[in-house]
Protein backbone atom coordinates (compact mmCIF):
# COMPACT_ATOMS: atom_id res chain seq x y z
CA UNK A 1 0.00 0.00 0.00
CA UNK A 2 1.45 3.64 -1.10
CA UNK A 3 0.92 7.12 0.06
CA UNK A 4 -2.48 8.67 0.23
CA UNK A 5 -1.85 12.53 -0.69
CA UNK A 6 -4.50 14.71 -0.46
CA UNK A 7 -5.05 18.52 -1.25
CA UNK A 8 -7.49 20.69 0.82
CA UNK A 9 -8.81 24.04 0.92
CA UNK A 10 -11.15 27.39 0.26
CA UNK A 11 -12.60 27.72 -2.93
CA UNK A 12 -9.88 29.32 -5.38
CA UNK A 13 -6.90 29.18 -3.46
CA UNK A 14 -4.62 26.95 -5.93
CA UNK A 15 -5.58 23.52 -4.55
CA UNK A 16 -6.00 21.72 -8.49
CA UNK A 17 -2.70 24.01 -9.44
CA UNK A 18 -1.12 22.27 -6.26
CA UNK A 19 -2.17 18.96 -7.56
CA UNK A 20 -0.86 19.24 -10.89
CA UNK A 21 2.45 20.34 -9.34
CA UNK A 22 3.21 17.73 -6.89
CA UNK A 23 1.99 15.17 -9.46
CA UNK A 24 4.79 17.48 -11.73
CA UNK A 25 7.55 16.55 -9.29
CA UNK A 26 6.70 12.85 -8.45
CA UNK A 27 7.23 12.47 -12.05
CA UNK A 28 10.02 13.83 -12.28
CA UNK A 29 11.46 12.16 -9.24
CA UNK A 30 10.30 8.51 -11.04
CA UNK A 31 7.59 7.80 -8.66
CA UNK A 32 5.82 5.02 -10.15
CA UNK A 33 2.66 4.03 -10.25
CA UNK A 34 0.66 7.11 -9.67
CA UNK A 35 -3.19 7.75 -9.67
CA UNK A 36 -4.91 10.94 -9.42
CA UNK A 37 -7.90 11.17 -8.33
CA UNK A 38 -10.49 14.34 -9.04
CA UNK A 39 -12.53 14.27 -5.69
CA UNK A 40 -14.19 17.74 -6.65
CA UNK A 41 -17.71 17.56 -8.13
CA UNK A 42 -16.80 20.65 -10.63
CA UNK A 43 -14.04 18.84 -11.58
CA UNK A 44 -11.22 20.59 -13.69
CA UNK A 45 -7.77 18.29 -12.50
CA UNK A 46 -8.47 16.17 -15.43
CA UNK A 47 -7.59 19.43 -17.62
CA UNK A 48 -4.55 20.63 -15.70
CA UNK A 49 -3.39 17.13 -16.18
CA UNK A 50 -3.95 17.28 -20.20
CA UNK A 51 -6.56 14.76 -20.12
CA UNK A 52 -9.78 14.74 -21.68
CA UNK A 53 -13.24 14.46 -20.15
CA UNK A 54 -13.59 11.49 -18.33
CA UNK A 55 -16.15 9.10 -17.01
CA UNK A 56 -16.90 9.51 -13.48
CA UNK A 57 -17.56 7.23 -11.25
CA UNK A 58 -20.43 9.39 -10.25
CA UNK A 59 -21.12 8.30 -13.66
CA UNK A 60 -20.96 4.35 -12.99
CA UNK A 61 -22.94 4.61 -9.88
CA UNK A 62 -25.91 6.24 -11.58
CA UNK A 63 -25.80 4.18 -14.57
CA UNK A 64 -25.91 0.98 -12.23
CA UNK A 65 -28.41 1.97 -9.81
CA UNK A 66 -30.68 2.56 -13.09
CA UNK A 67 -29.86 -1.04 -14.17
CA UNK A 68 -31.27 -2.59 -11.05
CA UNK A 69 -31.21 -6.07 -11.54
CA UNK A 70 -30.54 -6.25 -15.15
CA UNK A 71 -27.36 -6.53 -15.46
CA UNK A 72 -25.93 -7.40 -18.95
CA UNK A 73 -24.26 -10.75 -19.44
CA UNK A 74 -25.58 -12.16 -15.96
CA UNK A 75 -22.89 -9.99 -13.88
CA UNK A 76 -23.02 -9.66 -10.77
CA UNK A 77 -23.33 -6.14 -9.36
CA UNK A 78 -19.83 -5.89 -7.86
CA UNK A 79 -18.41 -7.46 -11.16
CA UNK A 80 -20.06 -5.25 -13.26
CA UNK A 81 -19.23 -2.14 -11.59
CA UNK A 82 -15.55 -3.25 -10.56
CA UNK A 83 -15.75 -3.89 -15.13
CA UNK A 84 -17.29 -0.59 -15.35
CA UNK A 85 -14.97 1.67 -12.97
CA UNK A 86 -11.53 -0.02 -14.94
CA UNK A 87 -13.07 1.05 -18.01
CA UNK A 88 -13.40 4.47 -16.12
CA UNK A 89 -9.70 4.49 -15.43
CA UNK A 90 -7.94 6.93 -17.51
CA UNK A 91 -4.05 5.31 -18.43
CA UNK A 92 -1.14 7.82 -19.25
CA UNK A 93 2.04 7.22 -19.70
CA UNK A 94 3.13 8.21 -16.16
CA UNK A 95 0.18 7.84 -14.33
CA UNK A 96 -3.51 7.38 -14.20
CA UNK A 97 -6.45 9.33 -13.31
CA UNK A 98 -9.79 8.97 -12.18
CA UNK A 99 -13.09 11.01 -11.52
CA UNK A 100 -15.06 10.99 -8.38
CA UNK A 101 -17.89 13.01 -10.34
CA UNK A 102 -20.95 14.03 -9.39
CA UNK A 103 -22.38 13.18 -5.53
CA UNK A 104 -25.52 10.52 -5.63
CA UNK A 105 -28.90 11.84 -6.11
CA UNK A 106 -31.93 11.60 -3.46
CA UNK A 107 -32.07 7.57 -4.39
CA UNK A 108 -30.69 4.89 -2.30
CA UNK A 109 -27.32 4.48 -3.14
CA UNK A 110 -25.83 2.63 -0.08
CA UNK A 111 -25.63 -0.57 -2.02
CA UNK A 112 -23.81 1.29 -5.00
CA UNK A 113 -21.33 3.01 -2.14
CA UNK A 114 -20.37 -0.13 -0.65
CA UNK A 115 -19.40 -1.84 -3.34
CA UNK A 116 -17.68 1.53 -4.90
CA UNK A 117 -15.46 2.01 -1.41
CA UNK A 118 -14.53 -1.56 -1.72
CA UNK A 119 -13.55 -1.68 -5.46
CA UNK A 120 -11.66 1.64 -5.37
CA UNK A 121 -9.46 0.66 -1.97
CA UNK A 122 -8.33 -2.36 -4.34
CA UNK A 123 -7.67 -0.22 -6.53
CA UNK A 124 -5.50 2.32 -5.01
CA UNK A 125 -3.78 0.01 -3.09
CA UNK A 126 -2.15 -0.88 -6.83
CA UNK A 127 0.23 2.45 -6.60
CA UNK A 128 2.69 4.55 -4.75
CA UNK A 129 0.97 7.22 -4.23
CA UNK A 130 -2.29 8.64 -5.12
CA UNK A 131 -3.23 12.28 -4.50
CA UNK A 132 -6.64 13.38 -3.87
CA UNK A 133 -7.76 16.71 -5.35
CA UNK A 134 -10.54 18.02 -3.13
CA UNK A 135 -13.36 20.43 -3.40
CA UNK A 136 -13.33 23.35 -1.36
CA UNK A 137 -13.84 22.96 2.47
CA UNK A 138 -13.30 20.06 4.58
CA UNK A 139 -16.70 18.71 5.24
CA UNK A 140 -16.38 16.18 2.28
CA UNK A 141 -13.43 14.52 4.26
CA UNK A 142 -15.54 13.47 7.54
CA UNK A 143 -18.54 12.52 5.04
CA UNK A 144 -15.83 9.65 3.92
CA UNK A 145 -15.09 8.67 7.29
CA UNK A 146 -13.19 5.23 6.59
CA UNK A 147 -10.66 6.81 4.47
CA UNK A 148 -7.07 7.36 5.79
CA UNK A 149 -4.42 10.35 4.66
CA UNK A 150 -1.33 10.00 5.13
CA UNK A 151 -0.28 13.41 3.94
CA UNK A 152 -2.98 16.37 4.04
CA UNK A 153 -1.88 19.53 2.25
CA UNK A 154 -4.11 22.48 3.84
CA UNK A 155 -4.17 25.81 0.88
CA UNK A 156 -4.67 29.02 1.69
CA UNK A 157 -3.58 32.15 -0.08
CA UNK A 158 -2.20 35.20 2.13
CA UNK A 159 -5.75 37.01 2.14
CA UNK A 160 -6.68 37.24 5.97
CA UNK A 161 -9.97 36.39 4.98
CA UNK A 162 -8.39 32.80 3.10
CA UNK A 163 -6.73 32.21 6.47
CA UNK A 164 -9.54 32.71 8.89
CA UNK A 165 -10.83 29.64 7.49
CA UNK A 166 -7.70 27.43 8.48
CA UNK A 167 -8.75 27.75 11.93
CA UNK A 168 -12.26 25.93 10.75
CA UNK A 169 -10.33 23.71 8.81
CA UNK A 170 -7.97 22.74 11.75
CA UNK A 171 -10.93 21.98 14.16
CA UNK A 172 -12.52 19.74 11.85
CA UNK A 173 -9.12 17.95 11.04
CA UNK A 174 -8.57 17.12 14.69
CA UNK A 175 -12.39 15.90 14.90
CA UNK A 176 -10.79 13.37 12.53
CA UNK A 177 -8.77 12.70 14.54
CA UNK A 178 -6.08 9.94 13.53
CA UNK A 179 -7.59 9.59 9.78
CA UNK A 180 -5.13 12.10 9.13
CA UNK A 181 -1.31 11.33 9.65
CA UNK A 182 0.06 14.15 8.53
CA UNK A 183 -1.06 18.02 8.34
CA UNK A 184 1.00 20.24 5.84
CA UNK A 185 -0.07 23.86 6.01
CA UNK A 186 0.83 25.58 2.72
CA UNK A 187 0.83 29.55 1.41
CA UNK A 188 0.10 29.52 -2.04
CA UNK A 189 0.40 32.56 -4.50
CA UNK A 190 2.70 34.28 -1.97
CA UNK A 191 4.57 37.74 -3.52
CA UNK A 192 7.98 37.62 -2.71
CA UNK A 193 9.32 36.59 1.09
CA UNK A 194 7.11 35.13 3.50
CA UNK A 195 9.02 37.94 5.41
CA UNK A 196 7.60 40.81 3.12
CA UNK A 197 4.05 39.83 3.77
CA UNK A 198 2.05 42.51 5.11
CA UNK A 199 1.35 42.85 8.28
CA UNK A 200 -2.32 41.90 8.22
CA UNK A 201 -1.32 38.54 6.98
CA UNK A 202 1.20 38.16 9.71
CA UNK A 203 -1.24 39.30 12.25
CA UNK A 204 -3.71 36.65 11.16
CA UNK A 205 -0.79 33.71 10.72
CA UNK A 206 0.12 34.40 14.15
CA UNK A 207 -3.70 34.04 15.51
CA UNK A 208 -3.65 29.96 13.66
CA UNK A 209 -2.67 26.98 15.24
CA UNK A 210 -0.12 25.80 12.21
CA UNK A 211 3.16 27.68 10.80
CA UNK A 212 2.85 27.16 6.88
CA UNK A 213 5.45 24.75 5.98
CA UNK A 214 5.72 25.52 2.30
CA UNK A 215 4.76 28.76 0.20
CA UNK A 216 4.64 28.23 -3.44
CA UNK A 217 5.09 31.82 -5.38
CA UNK A 218 3.10 33.48 -7.74
CA UNK A 219 4.25 32.08 -10.65
CA UNK A 220 3.75 33.81 -14.20
CA UNK A 221 4.56 30.71 -15.73
CA UNK A 222 1.66 28.99 -14.34
CA UNK A 223 -0.78 31.54 -15.21
CA UNK A 224 0.67 31.82 -18.55
CA UNK A 225 0.02 28.18 -18.75
CA UNK A 226 -3.50 28.71 -17.71
CA UNK A 227 -4.13 31.16 -20.00
CA UNK A 228 -3.24 29.52 -23.10
CA UNK A 229 -5.44 26.29 -22.06
CA UNK A 230 -2.34 24.32 -21.09
CA UNK A 231 -2.32 21.55 -18.89
CA UNK A 232 0.09 22.69 -15.49
CA UNK A 233 1.24 19.42 -15.69
CA UNK A 234 3.81 20.61 -18.48
CA UNK A 235 4.86 23.66 -16.34
CA UNK A 236 9.11 23.82 -16.42
CA UNK A 237 10.99 22.46 -13.64
CA UNK A 238 13.00 25.15 -13.36
CA UNK A 239 9.82 27.95 -12.86
CA UNK A 240 10.09 28.92 -8.53
CA UNK A 241 6.32 27.33 -7.96
CA UNK A 242 7.96 23.79 -9.19
CA UNK A 243 11.15 24.32 -6.63
CA UNK A 244 8.45 25.28 -4.08
CA UNK A 245 6.76 22.23 -4.45
CA UNK A 246 9.99 20.12 -4.81
CA UNK A 247 10.96 21.33 -1.55
CA UNK A 248 7.60 21.32 0.19
CA UNK A 249 7.74 17.11 -0.79
CA UNK A 250 11.69 17.01 0.94
CA UNK A 251 10.45 19.03 4.15
CA UNK A 252 7.51 16.74 4.89
CA UNK A 253 9.84 13.93 3.96
CA UNK A 254 8.07 12.44 1.34
CA UNK A 255 10.65 12.78 -1.68
CA UNK A 256 14.32 12.53 -0.27
N1 LIG B 1 1.29 29.67 -7.61
C1 LIG B 1 0.40 30.34 -8.36
N2 LIG B 1 0.77 31.47 -9.01
C2 LIG B 1 -0.11 32.16 -9.76
N3 LIG B 1 -1.39 31.80 -9.95
C3 LIG B 1 -1.83 30.68 -9.33
C4 LIG B 1 -0.97 29.89 -8.49
N4 LIG B 1 -1.68 28.85 -8.01
C5 LIG B 1 -2.92 28.98 -8.51
N5 LIG B 1 -3.02 30.07 -9.30
C6 LIG B 1 -4.20 30.54 -10.03
O1 LIG B 1 -5.27 30.68 -9.12
C7 LIG B 1 -6.50 30.27 -9.71
C8 LIG B 1 -7.17 29.22 -8.85
O2 LIG B 1 -6.33 28.08 -8.81
P1 LIG B 1 -6.91 26.60 -8.64
O3 LIG B 1 -7.92 26.28 -9.68
O4 LIG B 1 -5.73 25.71 -8.51
O5 LIG B 1 -7.66 26.75 -7.24
P2 LIG B 1 -8.63 25.70 -6.50
O6 LIG B 1 -8.40 25.89 -5.05
O7 LIG B 1 -8.44 24.35 -7.05
O8 LIG B 1 -10.06 26.26 -6.92
P3 LIG B 1 -11.48 25.52 -6.70
O9 LIG B 1 -11.82 25.67 -5.25
O10 LIG B 1 -12.39 26.30 -7.61
O11 LIG B 1 -11.31 24.09 -7.10
C9 LIG B 1 -6.15 29.77 -11.10
O12 LIG B 1 -6.45 30.77 -12.04
C10 LIG B 1 -4.66 29.50 -11.05
O13 LIG B 1 -4.01 29.73 -12.29
MG1 LIG C 1 -9.82 22.95 -7.78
Amino acid sequence: MGLTLAVAGKGGVGKTSLTALIMRVLIEAGKKPLLAIDADSNSNLHEVLGIHEPRSVGCVREETRKLGDDIPGGMSKDRFMEYQIQASLEETKNFDFLSMGRPEGSGCYCMANNILREIISRLTSNYTFVIVDNEAGMEHLSRRTEEEVDHLFVVSDAAPRSLRTIGRIAELIDELGGRIHHKHFVLSRVHGDLDDLPATTKKELEQLPYRPEGAIPYDQALVDLDLSGEPLIKISTDTPSYKAVEALLKSAGILS
